[in-house]
């Protein structure tokens, strides 16, 4: 991979309206080391349509994107040498096979690349099947051509839209190990967006959340965790509890999280203070205990909800 000066990534004020629809508000991101980063956000975020803009399928309506240091809108072809895209719905050509589709796109985006092919087929595991036709294909047989294509330029920038939707365990398992080594071993730099937080916290460096067209945090998920801690209660009768608590005012997000655990927010509050409080209001209680936020915390706590569909 080249060496540049320039962030490989750089979103500028981007805003993005349809019709009255403010998709985009104001985005600003920069990436500037390989890596793998995710942008999580809730249904209707704005995640698919900051892919479209990076990737000029979507012309912003204010702002712009930088990538590799070239304006994607005035050198939008140069531009898109530099990035792969997987979107979670990949359309190709029913009629053709896994190979021959990506030789349609490999000379639509560089003829240079039809050499990658069979390379690229075998690393996301349809080496044999890539001469089926793609109508006989599994969604996430799709999904594995689409990564495919995604890589065929040899793309510094890598975006991925949920790239392990639909796929089965052997599959979220590869695209899993796939991916630090497109970062580290290649030098790509890789932006994904998932729903799964289990995933995000095991493969990427940095989150930036993305809530109703705006960025509410970027950073290392240590960084977004310190930001606050959890108070975690182990108890026999949780109902009293969450009772009792909510008379207190400096106690938030109060909520049940298994059959005999409670958890809270009390910025300022410590678990002794609680456990005390708790005792004289003739609670019984089992363990009071100070927890780091995991990711899924983090991101109720910044987006305000479990999502539009409840993920
Ligand atoms: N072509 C369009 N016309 C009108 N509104 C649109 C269009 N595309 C997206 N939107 C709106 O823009 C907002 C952001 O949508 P977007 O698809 O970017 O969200 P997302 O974060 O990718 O969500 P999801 O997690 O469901 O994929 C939503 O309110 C959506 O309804
Ligand atoms: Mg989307």
């Amino acid at each position: 991979m080249s060496k540049s000066t320039e962030p490989i990534l750089a979103i500028e004020g981007l805003r993005k309206e349809f019709r009255r629809i403010m998709a985009l508000k104001k985005i600003d991101v920069c990436l500037e080391k390989p890596g793998v980063y995710a942008f999580l956000g809730p249904n209707g975020a704005g995640k698919t349509t900051t892919f479209k803009c990076v990737c000029a399928l979507l012309k912003p309506s204010g702002g712009r994107v930088l990538i590799d240091g070239i304006d994607v809108r005035s050198d939008t072809k140069k531009a898109m040498t530099r990035v792969g895209v997987q979107f979670d719905e990949p359309a190709f050509y029913p009629y053709l096979s896994g190979s021959e589709n990506l030789h349609v796109f490999a000379k639509w985006i560089d003829p240079g690349c039809v050499g990658r092919i069979s390379g690229m087929l075998e690393l996301v595991g349809l080496g044999r099947a890539g001469k089926k036709r793609v109508a006989e294909y599994s969604w996430g047989m799709k999904q594995r051509l689409g990564l495919a294509s995604s890589l065929l330029s040899d793309p510094k920038l890598i975006l991925m839209d949920e790239p392990t939707s639909g796929l089965d365990p052997a599959g979220i398992a590869d695209v899993r190990s796939l991916l630090p080594k497109l970062a580290y071993e290649e030098g790509r730099t890789i932006l994904l967006s998932s729903h799964r937080m289990d995933e995000v916290e095991q493969i990427c460096d940095r989150v930036i959340i993305i809530h109703q067209g705006g960025i509410v945090a970027d950073g290392t998920l240590a960084e977004l965790s310190s930001e606050a801690r959890i108070i975690e209660i182990h108890c026999t009768r949780p109902v009293n509890i969450i009772e009792a608590l909510r008379r207190r005012t400096d106690v938030s997000r109060i909520k049940q999280t298994g059959a005999q655990k409670i958890q809270l927010s009390a910025p300022g509050v410590s678990s002794s203070d609680i456990n005390r409080y708790l005792v004289g209001e003739n609670c019984d209680i089992d363990q009071v205990i100070e927890k780091q936020e995991t990711l899924e915390d983090v991101f109720f706590r910044l987006t305000g909800s479990a999502g539009a569909d409840g993920e």
